[in-house]
């Protein structure tokens, strides 16, 4: 049985190409493997709170106030489902060349010293490893060749924060040039699907 977590933040809700693809995406793995267990968390949908000086200590310290321990539990029931998984699924829309905020604020929350990173003499060690994860990855833009290719702060960015808590075998499924026409759009759209049941097939 997979036991898969998706993390979708698209703010576009339910026309959200990203939440799409991954809604007919988690439709094919169940139709192959009813036992299959799926949790999700939509941070686009339900944002996380951002850390701030009064929460911080929660995830990077020892939680002493009100603040500091509603954000550490959260960061423990976050831990707790990304530990749980097997197969992280992330829908990430580019938004302003990187990954949306309230996925970010995903991360500032499952990064933590101790649970699912450590430090180590010969530099820091991911915790969570045996994983595999797939990112959705949705832009309006053609950044994975060409000029815009140096302003793609997503994936970059999404491979290092898997890679710092140990899921590096991650396969990115990007629907680009989604704003360069219907056309476009809809190649991009029917590409991605099919990437995504290339892996379900593998
Ligand atoms: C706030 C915001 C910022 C965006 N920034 C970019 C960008 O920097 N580059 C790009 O190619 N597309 C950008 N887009 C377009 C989205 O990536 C595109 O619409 C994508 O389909 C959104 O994903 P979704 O359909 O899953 O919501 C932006 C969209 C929004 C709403």
């Amino acid at each position: 049985m997979t036991r898969i977590l998706v993390v979708n933040s698209a703010a576009t809700g339910e026309t959200s190409v990203s939440k799409t693809l991954i809604k007919g995406f988690i439709e094919t793995v169940r139709a192959n493997d009813p036992a299959a267990s799926v949790v999700t968390r939509d941070v686009g949908h339900e944002p996380l709170p951002h850390l701030t000086a009064a929460s911080l200590a929660g995830v990077r310290g020892q939680p002493s106030t009100d603040a500091e321990r509603a954000a550490r539990a959260t960061s423990d029931a976050l831990i707790a489902e990304l530990r749980a998984a097997d197969l992280i699924v992330i829908g990430a829309p580019m938004y302003n060349f990187g990954i949306a905020s309230t996925l970010k604020a995903w991360f500032d929350h499952v990064l933590r010293a101790g649970e699912t990173f450590r430090y180590t003499a010969a530099g820091p060690e991911g915790l969570l490893t045996g994983k595999r994860a797939i990112v959705v990855e949705t832009r309006g833009g053609l950044y994975s060749e060409g000029p815009a290719a140096v302003m793609d702060a997503q994936e970059p960015h999404l491979r290092t924060l898997l890679g710092f808590v140990g899921i590096t075998d991650i396969t990115f499924v990007r629907a680009e040039r989604l704003g360069m026409g219907p056309e476009a759009g809809a190649a991009a759209i029917n590409a991605a699907n099919d990437a995504l049941k290339a892996f379900i097939a593998a």
